[in-house]
């Protein structure tokens, strides 16, 4: 196929992108797939959006937005393979043959089924498979990296473990091992209120939203004055701008955390603007995506058809 490192990553269309989403993972996603160093594969997780998307036109509209929200970000369609996870069959069926070789005990160590579990009881068989799901979408490409935020790192941990324990029991290195790719310093963007920006958490800034929606989130954004500066507001800011830059602009305006607000407001907008600009274009013209995902679903197909060739034979179900 190729000699490059194949990248791979997913993102699941469950909500309104926030910046989080941006600035965790989109954007190093969309720059690690420029410049020709990995072969990259970019899929919209619809499967795994199943387990809390359960409407066919929300699943639909939410699809088409996030592969428009890709390409609003710079990805190039030439250079990635961006596809739709329900159009690749093999990701499921790679997901049974996991499942079978995966004890309850293992799968009941990933923090999110425990994060869930504290949550609710009734948990979907989804929710607790949610990793061999996302195991076969890592090891159906031989994929070297996956960028993803600090949440996911466990789950790559788990395909890891999956494809040695794969190669163990049937003797044989069909799976490559892959390694999770976390840029430290935007690991986890704050939300409004200063926890982890999470649309569950209602404290999102949104990625898409109208300058005024925008001006109103950013000056919503939570303040005290017991520290130097508003550390929210900081957190946000150095997203945008350097720190070199912020320090002087923070010392000056120190007495008014308004006209900080006003700041990171103008910044955010001339960073946003353009990004939202594209959005629209290119939501305005529906056939973009319907080609972009005909042409992933082709080449995705291909490549993990091949693997799933190899993988039936090695366990011997042909
Ligand atoms: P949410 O927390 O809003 O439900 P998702 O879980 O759908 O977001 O996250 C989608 C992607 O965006 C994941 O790769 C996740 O790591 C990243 N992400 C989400 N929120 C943040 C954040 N606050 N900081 C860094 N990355 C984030
Ligand atoms: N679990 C990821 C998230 O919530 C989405 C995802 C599904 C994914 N399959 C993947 C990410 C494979 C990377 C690789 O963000």
């Amino acid at each position: 196929m190729t000699d490059k490192p194949v990248l791979v990553s997913g993102i699941k269309p469950t909500g309104d992108l926030h910046i989080g989403n941006y600035f965790g993972a989109m954007r190093q996603q969309v720059e690690l797939t420029k410049g020709g160093e990995y072969k990259p594969f970019i899929f919209v997780a619809d499967y795994h959006a199943l387990n809390s998307v359960q409407n066919a036109e929300e699943m639909h509209r939410r699809t088409r937005e996030l592969v428009t929200a890709y390409l609003a970000a710079g990805l190039d369609p030439k250079e990635v393979v961006l596809f739709r996870q329900s159009d690749v069959s093999a990701h499921t069926e790679l997901c049974w043959i996991f499942d079978s070789i995966t004890t309850m005990p293992y799968l009941m160590r990933a923090h999110a089924f425990k994060d869930a579990e504290a949550k609710s009881k009734d948990i979907s068989v989804g929710t607790f498979n949610y990793p061999m799901l996302m195991a076969a979408d890592i090891l159906l490409y031989d994929t070297a990296v996956v960028p993803v935020g600090q949440d996911q790192k466990q789950h790559v941990e788990f395909a890891r473990d999956t494809a040695e324990k794969f190669n163990r029991i049937f003797n044989k290195e069909v799976f490559k091992l892959p390694e999770a790719y976390i840029t430290p310093e935007v690991a986890v963007v704050p939300g409004t209120d200063g926890q982890k920006m999470s649309k569950s958490y209602g404290n999102v800034i949104p990625l898409f939203g109208s300058s005024e929606e925008l001006k109103k989130r950013v000056m919503s954004i939570v303040t005290d004055s017991s520290g130097e500066l508003p550390k929210n507001v900081y957190a946000i800011h150095k997203l945008v701008r350097s720190e070199k830059e912020l320090k002087p602009l923070y010392e000056e305006h120190k007495s008014s955390y308004k006209e900080l607000k006003e700041l990171l407001y103008a910044d955010l907008e001339r960073y946003l603007g353009p990004l939202r600009a594209k959005y629209e274009e290119l939501a305005s013209q529906p056939s973009v995506v319907d080609e972009v995902l005909e042409a992933g679903k082709r080449e995705a197909c291909a490549v993990s058809e091949a693997k799933m060739e190899q993988v039936r034979n090695t366990i011997g179900v042909r």
